[in-house]
This record gives C-alpha cells, sequence and structure tokens, in this order.
C-alpha cells in the first residue's frame, strides 16, 4: 500500500482522483489545496466534503497557498463551475480544516517517514516549490512524486501552449523542476502532460458503467439534456451523485469547447500512477518552464535530445492506457462507496 501526500485544486477531475484514491490500496497521509480551479480554501472544502462522503472525513486536509509565487490568484468557474465541483455540492466543513499549514504538513510528514510518502501534484505547483525550499532534502524524503501538468507537444488547453496548472504558477514550476536536475533517475519527478491525461476521455457510458459496477443508478446524461443548474443525480448514492453532477458539468464544458460531450480525467490518471494502479512508458528528459514572457507564460520545453547539455529533472509519461485507466477507476469507485 502506498502513503500518498496529495495536493490538489478541487476540482472536478480532483474529485475523481480523490474517489480512485479512497478505492485502492492506498493510504492518505494528508491533502493539502493550492489555488487553481478554485481559491485555496474552497478547494479545501470540496476535498474534505468529498474525504467525508468516501468514508475518509478523519484524513488532514490544510489549506495551501491561496497566490502563485508572484502573479495574482487564477480560478476558473467556467471550467470547474462557480464552487470547483461543476454542478455537484458536499458539506462544508470549515472548523475541521487543519490548523496547519500546507507546508508545515508537507515537511513534518515527509521527515515523520521518509522514503514512505509519495507526493501527488494535481495543482499549480506553488505548495510544491514553498516545500522544497522550507525543506531541501525533500526530493530524498519522499518515496516518488506524480505531478500533473505541461503540455510538451502543445496545444496548451489554458494558451496554445500552456496546460492550465503550469500557467496558473509558471515560476513555481520553473523552480521545481530546476530543484530536480541532476538527481539519481528514481527521484525525478513523474510528469503527466496533457498529451497522456487528454487521452483519458470519459463518456456518459463510461459513466453509467461505473455507476451500475458500484451499486448505483446509471444518470443516462446526453449532450441533448436540457441544462439545469445544482445537483440533480439520483443514483441512490451520495458520493455517486456528487460524481455524476460534477461530470454533468465537465462534459457540457468540453462539448462547449468542441471536444465533443466528454470529459479530460487528467488528475485521475496522476492519482493511479502515484497510487501504482497505473500502466505506462516514460522517457527520461529535462523540462524547464517559461515564467517571463506574457505570450509564452507556462509554457513547459523538454529537451530529450539534450541539446541543452544539462541533466535531467524529470522523467515524462511517452503512453498511458485509457481503458486501463477505466476500469481501474470504476473497480475503485465500487470499493469507495463501500468504506
Ligand atoms: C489540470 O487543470 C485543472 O483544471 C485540472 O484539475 C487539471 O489538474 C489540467 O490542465
Ligand atoms: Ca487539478
Amino acid at each position: 500500500s502506498r502513503r500518498i501526500l496529495a495536493d490538489v485544486d478541487t476540482g472536478i477531475d480532483d474529485a475523481c482522483a480523490l474517489i480512485q484514491l479512497a478505492g485502492c490500496d492506498a493510504e492518505l497521509a494528508a491533502v493539502t489545496t493550492t489555488g487553481g480551479n478554485a481559491t485555496a480554501r474552497e478547494c479545501a472544502l470540496n476535498t474534505l466534503g468529498m474525504l467525508e462522503l468516501l468514508g475518509l472525513g478523519h484524513v488532514e486536509v490544510a489549506v495551501g497557498a491561496e497566490a502563485p509565487l508572484r502573479r495574482p490568484p487564477e480560478t476558473t468557474p467556467e471550467t470547474h463551475g462557480e464552487g470547483g465541483i461543476g454542478y455537484a455540492r458536499v458539506p462544508h466543513l470549515p472548523e475541521r480544516l487543519s490548523g496547519r499549514s500546507a507546508v508545515e504538513v508537507w515537511v513534518e510528514e515527509l521527515r515523520a517517514h521518509p522514503g514512505e510518502t509519495t507526493i501527488l501534484c494535481t495543482a499549480p505547483l506553488t505548495n510544491l516549490a514553498l516545500a522544497l525550499r522550507a525543506e531541501p532534502q525533500l526530493p530524498e524524503l519522499a518515496a516518488g512524486i506524480v505531478i500533473m501538468g505541461g503540455s510538451f507537444y502543445y496545444p496548451g488547453n489554458t494558451t496554445p501552449t500552456a496546460e492550465w496548472n503550469t500557467w496558473v504558477d509558471p515560476d513555481a514550476a520553473k523552480q521545481v523542476y530546476a530543484a530536480f536536475e541532476g538527481l539519481p533517475e528514481d527521484r525525478l519527478p513523474l510528469v503527466c502532460s496533457l498529451e497522456t491525461t487528454e487521452r483519458i476521455e470519459y463518456t456518459p457510458a463510461l459513466l453509467d458503467g461505473l455507476l451500475e459496477d458500484a451499486g448505483g443508478r446509471p444518470v443516462w446524461w446526453s449532450v441533448d439534456r436540457p441544462r439545469q443548474d445544482g445537483p440533480v443525480a439520483d443514483t441512490g448514492l451520495p458520493v455517486l451523485d456528487v460524481l455524476a453532477d460534477a461530470l454533468r458539468f465537465y462534459f457540457e464544458f468540453h462539448h462547449d469547447y468542441d471536444q465533443g460531450y466528454v470529459a479530460h480525467l487528467h488528475d485521475l490518471f496522476a492519482a493511479q500512477a502515484a497510487a501504482g494502479v497505473a500502466d505506462y512508458s516514460t522517457a527520461t528528459t529535462v523540462v524547464d518552464v517559461e515564467a517571463d514572457s506574457d505570450l509564452l507564460r507556462g509554457t513547459t520545453v523538454h529537451d530529450d535530445r539534450h541539446i541543452w547539455g544539462r541533466r535531467p529533472n524529470a522523467r515524462r509519461v511517452t503512453g498511458n492506457d485509457p481503458s486501463a485507466v477505466f476500469s481501474a477507476f470504476a473497480q475503485a469507485a465500487a470499493v469507495a462507496v463501500e468504506r
């Protein structure tokens, strides 16, 4: 079983990642949030609410960086809905948020369990950059690091060249990759970029299959469904209602951006990689991030051919298996609802 420290901006696909982690052989050490899809505090409340519905209400959730290192905060209600999880609503339990800051949680957890904790980042990299400053031994203290972010061959999903998590805090991303340069290969972060996460294209049919496998009623969302704000799912199981109402919003968002009535579950794949339940191929590379220009803000450039003559700082996922991701997700959901 892997011990996982997750940093999320819940977030529709982050919520899927939480369901995955709740339903597989993983132990959640704590969850911290970075502002991105919604503010860091909203993301923390969404995370806590999700965990509560998943029978993991005891897991510590700490609010992390509210703003990127040197830029104003950004959120994306058009992508993830006003509250961050589409049309879904979860209980908000502000009194249960951790008294520790995200960086305190990271540093204390990693020092208390050296070599045992895998870090999963499905949000902008602000907290990771701050934790690396507070504890430069972080790469040695962690068992591994998995990052959802970047777009190496473009197009991006936020600008023509940049992916959202990297675009929100390009300075943090640049510092993070710099911090890993020259470390042994097994210490390098695994990077799940858009090339591999946009392949995790979820559909209403897959959702209904998952709902039925998990003992819920299907919802039959379709592109013709009249749009309805707020929760309407009636699967018979609260956490599956949240999943369905969140995904209904995400299907509509992707449809409105000409991608079809589908949803790209980026963070789900990263969570499976962190939990050790995904198969993928990798290439060792050098990653750098544009943090100065407006035109190329957050663009990830990689050098597989070693033209820069720099030592590797990342392992990027080069291939994955969407159908295996979907079946592992359905299996995890079925386990998670039983908790
Ligand atoms: C990433 O951006 C966020 O909106 C998603 O949750 C995912 O982490 C994809 O670019
Ligand atoms: Ca995310």
